[in-house]
């Protein structure tokens, strides 16, 4: 058999061959790709031949919407990319008391010799997974549930919770706990969440003033920092949004909420700059925003909402690798990054970061590695997001990260949870939860999928 890395190069004049448009919406030409690739939607308007035989062909009537942590290649003209992304607003002069890097080097980075509270609600989904697991992974089971991961506010009623465990960290901090605790947050309940796929779809719509109840639930979470000024919190500013800006303006629901998901984050970065927080953007990860057509205009994006929000000093930089799977460092290029130089999030950041440093934005990173314990991945595409087989938990929270851009190596996403619903019938369904690499059944997203559990424990590298 042809390495597919091969089949890139080797001409056909059978189909199209790799990059190649096979469909999308008013596309009339031939939807075969060459031998060994097959046909992938980036979006609805859009389909490319990829190598491999991964996902549903885009020839299909249904749209297939991409996902989120999947329009991962640039895909020549039709992203969009870098066309609006610095014109729906002018950047504020507001000058900062201090920039992120003002407030930073190792003082600014909040994980510094404290631990992340390893909250209840995620304890409480492993203790009622323990009885029904096999005896060798009970301990295992035990021991993720006292690692810190963050609690996610994808309601607006999820929010007092926070109250409650910013309470229960203070009193662990009183009693003496040691290292220190700090809270970690995501917020995440922009109006036409998840806007280029469906799994993680939310309460508020645009078009429903999703944008005015988005600052209310911004504003109710910073009166909860407020009372609790003397704890250190470390908020996640909305995963699945400006990455959606830079690659999927060609999606209706993103280009619908483009300037809302602009000015809700540049809201919530203004309201939750105190001086007890530290807030990191999602940057989205290497397969998606580091292809070389689509970080320039995501370095672009990301400096102009940080310069929109009047440079807040609690913004300490990006998150990368929220809820994927990517790994940090790599021996070497795993071939379902197919041409993308920077195919491991370390090679993301450090592409990145000069970009952003030259726009006066000197971000630091943090990086989700709670589900990159198996590398390479057995994603059949790297686009892949949706509960990927053969996943493992990976690299426990650190601050060890032996990069000075990287503040800390965390898990954002509860291992265990699900990323979205195998059942073709539910309203939230996306294609890319039933992909052959996609383990199914799988529930809705966010709800516990005890067979996903048992796989990150089984494949957790290191072991636990
Ligand atoms: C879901 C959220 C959930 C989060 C963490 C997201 O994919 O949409 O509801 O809180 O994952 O599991």
């Amino acid at each position: 058999m042809i390495p597919a890395l091969l089949l890139a190069f080797v001409p056909s004049a059978l189909g199209i061959s790799v990059w190649g448009q096979c469909g999308g919406t008013n596309w009339s030409g031939s939807g075969s790709c060459d031998s060994g690739l097959s046909c992938s939607s980036v979006n609805p308007y859009y389909s490319q031949c990829v190598s491999g035989a991964a996902g549903p062909t885009a020839t299909s009537t249904k749209p297939v919407s991409t996902s989120v942590s999947t329009s991962a290649r640039p895909t020549t003209t039709t992203s969009g990319a870098g066309t609006t992304l610095t014109t729906s607003r002018t950047a504020t002069a507001t000058s900062p008391t201090t920039s992120a890097a003002g407030a930073s080097g190792a003082a600014g980075n909040f994980f510094a010799g404290r631990q992340l509270y390893a909250n209840p609600y995620y304890a409480s989904e492993i203790a009622a997974a323990i009885p029904s697991l096999p005896s060798s992974l009970k301990a295992k089971a035990s021991a993720v549930a006292k690692i810190g991961t963050f609690v996610w506010l994808d309601t607006a009623a999820k929010v007092p919770t926070m109250d409650t465990y910013l309470a229960d960290i203070e009193k662990q901090n009183a009693a003496g706990a040691s290292p220190e605790i700090i809270g970690g947050f995501v917020v995440y309940d922009l109006p036409n969440r998840d806007c280029a796929a469906l799994a993680s779809n939310g309460e508020l719509t645009v078009a429903n003033d999703g944008l005015t109840k988005y600052k209310a639930y911004v504003d109710s979470i910073a009166a909860i920092v407020k009372k609790h000024s003397k704890t250190k919190i470390v908020l996640l500013v909305e995963p699945d949004s400006l990455g959606n800006l830079v690659t999927n303006l060609g999606v209706a629901k993103c280009q619908e909420a483009h300037d809302a998901y602009i000015s809700g984050v540049e809201y919530a970065l203004k309201t939750l700059n105190f001086d007890n927080v530290a807030m990191y953007i999602d940057g989205a990860h290497s397969g998606w925003l580091g292809w070389p057509a689509n970080i320039g205009p995501a370095a672009d994006l990301f400096a102009s909402v940080y310069a929109g929000a009047g440079k807040p000093k609690a913004l300490r930089g990006l998150v990368t690798d929220v809820s994927n799977y990517n790994g940090f460092d790599l021996a070497s290029k795993p071939v379902y990054t197919e041409s993308n130089p920077n195919y491991d999030e370390k090679h993301y950041i450090n592409a990145l970061a000069p970009l952003l440093e030259a726009q006066g934005f000197p971000a630091h990173f943090i990086v989700d590695q709670g589900r990159s314990g198996v590398q390479p991945t057995a994603q059949l595409q790297q686009g892949d997001w949706c509960n990927v087989i053969g996943t493992g938990f990976g690299i426990r929270p650190t601050t060890n990260t032996g990069d000075p851009l990287v503040d800390a190596f965390v898990w954002v996403k509860p291992g265990g949870e699900s990323d979205g619903t195998s059942d073709t019938s539910a309203a939230r369904y996306d294609a890319h939860c039933g992909y052959a690499d996609a383990l199914k059944p799988a529930p809705e997203a966010g709800k516990w999928f005890q067979a996903y559990f048992e796989q990150l424990l089984q494949n957790a590298n290191p072991a636990l």
